[in-house]
């Protein structure tokens, strides 16, 4: 296939300090061109950052090399302090090779704090598009951070819109939450390739690469840095562990999840201990965000028991085994000494699966969620009770759906609020939603909100408060929809639980 580009001005950004960030479009064709997939950046510290790019002249090679050799390529990069690379503050050279699909991730340090960089590529003898990044504020500042998240980009389902006007929003960081690809060979909208469900190395790079070849994702990354986690669908559905949701297609699933985990590395802007070994990733980690936040990113898959009770919406005592969890041992007792720590004014837990007790009017709840671990929910609400943390905001996607929620000590005696919980509906999973639905029900008092459109969620973050607008987009099947609030909130540094604006 021969791929189109050109470079344009998106109107909307100018005069919002990324005014002369282009994004390739179509149009021309260029078959040596090897920045097909874009560039992006990720995992902010106070002095850097990650620097992505993957280079493939032919993105969607079915031995998904893509159309490269197997020979290194050496890609130069640049950060520069100003759009224009009048003042280049770090440089350098890097190798590409076959071994990780000629994916580049450099770790730029020793920066400053707190301000925008600006990033690009040269391979080939072509220049990749310019991407704009920072670095975190330092500790003992606070500025106010706006920050989008997302989850859930089925391919075939529809349209990024959701990602051209998260770029639109000039953010200072993005978070993805998990199924940023799905393994179906679904057809739709546009059809997933491979055309069926992927298991291999090959098959998973394709599928990476076909949802990084579109220019809405390309745009979402080129804006600001991305901090990123998976759920489920980046290897199987609903898988446990080693535990596969079922046998089909049948095959190694240590060796398939191994093969999902290097292609999602080799896609991601990732840092070095995140590198896969093996079937295994290390992916949950802590993010500083000066003294105004913690980022506290969770993986529910790789660690988890087994669902309860065969999976699915049940009524369950099995869930509420004690010796269940979602998390893993290691991992929830890292979790409970960061958030003992108290870095910073609030303590954002991003993570993958609903937080907060959901009821059916039946009295059922997912085993995929926190509902089917809810021994393993307790220690962690207790433990942040006890350390005082009073501006915990737990960030969630997975459900194609808008909520939000108070977390409660106690569900049933809904006696006191000691979280908040927001739920971003999904980029183009579902496909195009109904404004009308309302999923809310006077079984679950502490969920307060429920959208069932596309889009994702803004966040304004303050040393006394943060504001929450639920953005949506009316249709994904279509083009070029705008984008709309929904519903605003505001949660109160300090006191827990949703407040209208
Ligand atoms: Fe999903």
């Amino acid at each position: 296939m021969s791929l189109r580009r050109r470079t344009f001005l998106l109107g909307s950004l100018a005069g919002t300090g990324a005014g002369l960030l282009t994004f390739r479009s179509a149009s021309g064709a260029d078959a040596s061109y090897p920045f097909t997939l874009g560039v992006a950046s990720g995992e902010p510290t106070a002095d850097g950052f990650v620097l992505w790019t993957r280079l493939a002249t032919n993105p969607l090679a079915l031995d998904g090399l893509g159309g490269m050799p197997d020979t290194p390529v050496d890609v130069e990069w640049q950060v520069a302090a100003d759009e224009y690379f009048g003042t280049v503050v770090a440089s350098g050279r890097v190798s590409a090779v076959r071994a990780s699909a000629h994916s580049v991730h450099v770790e730029v340090a020793g920066l400053p704090a707190g301000r925008p960089y600006w990033y690009r590529f040269r391979a080939n003898g072509q220049l990749s598009p310019v991407g704009r990044t920072r670095t975190a504020p330092a500790v003992g500042t606070s500025p106010a951070l706006t920050m989008l998240f997302a989850s859930c980009a089925h391919y075939a389902s529809g349209y990024y819109t959701a990602y051209r006007r998260m770029a639109e929003e000039n953010p200072d960081l993005i978070l993805h939450l998990g199924d940023y690809i799905y393994e179906s060979g679904a057809t739709g909208v546009r059809d997933h390739l491979p055309t069926k469900e992927i298991t291999s190395l090959a098959d998973y790079r394709v599928r990476h690469a076909q949802y990084r070849n579109d220019l809405d994702l390309q745009a979402a990354h080129q804006v600001a840095p991305w901090v990123v986690i998976w759920d489920d669908h980046e290897v199987e559905n609903n898988y446990a562990g080693l535990v596969r949701e079922n046998d089909t297609p049948t095959g190694d699933f240590r060796a398939r999840r191994a093969a999902a985990y290097q292609a999602y590395y080799e896609h991601m802007p990732l840092r070095s201990p995140q590198a896969p070994s093996g079937e295994n990733l290390q992916l949950y980690r802590r993010l500083r965000w000066g003294s105004l936040a913690t980022f506290h990113m969770l993986d529910t898959r790789q660690y988890r028991s087994d669902q309860a009770c065969g999976d699915g919406s049940k009524n369950c005592p099995e869930a509420d085994d004690p010796a269940r969890s979602l998390t893993g041992t290691a991992q929830q007792d890292w979790l409970l000494a960061g958030l003992g720590q108290r870095l910073a004014t609030w303590d954002l837990i991003g993570q993958q699966v609903f937080f907060a007790q959901r009821l059916t009017s039946a009295g059922n709840r997912s085993m995929d969620a926190w509902d089917g671990y809810t021994a393993n929910r307790k220690r962690l609400q207790d433990g942040w009770q006890a350390s005082g943390n009073t501006s915990t905001v737990v960030l969630t996607g997975d459900v194609h759906k808008h909520w939000a929620a108070n977390i409660m000590n106690n569900y049933t005696s809904q006696d006191k609020v000691i979280g908040t919980e927001l739920v971003t509906t999904s980029i183009t999973s579902g496909g195009d939603g109904n404004a009308a639905d309302d999923g809310t029900s006077s079984v679950n008092p502490h969920v307060k909100f429920n959208k069932n459109l596309r889009g994702y969620v803004r966040t304004v973050t303050r040393p006394t408060q943060m504001t929450v607008d639920f953005r949506v987009v009316d249709k994904v099947t279509v083009r070029d929809y705008p984008v709309k609030t929904a519903k605003s909130y505001v949660i109160q540094a300090g006191a827990p639980g949703l407040q209208n604006p």
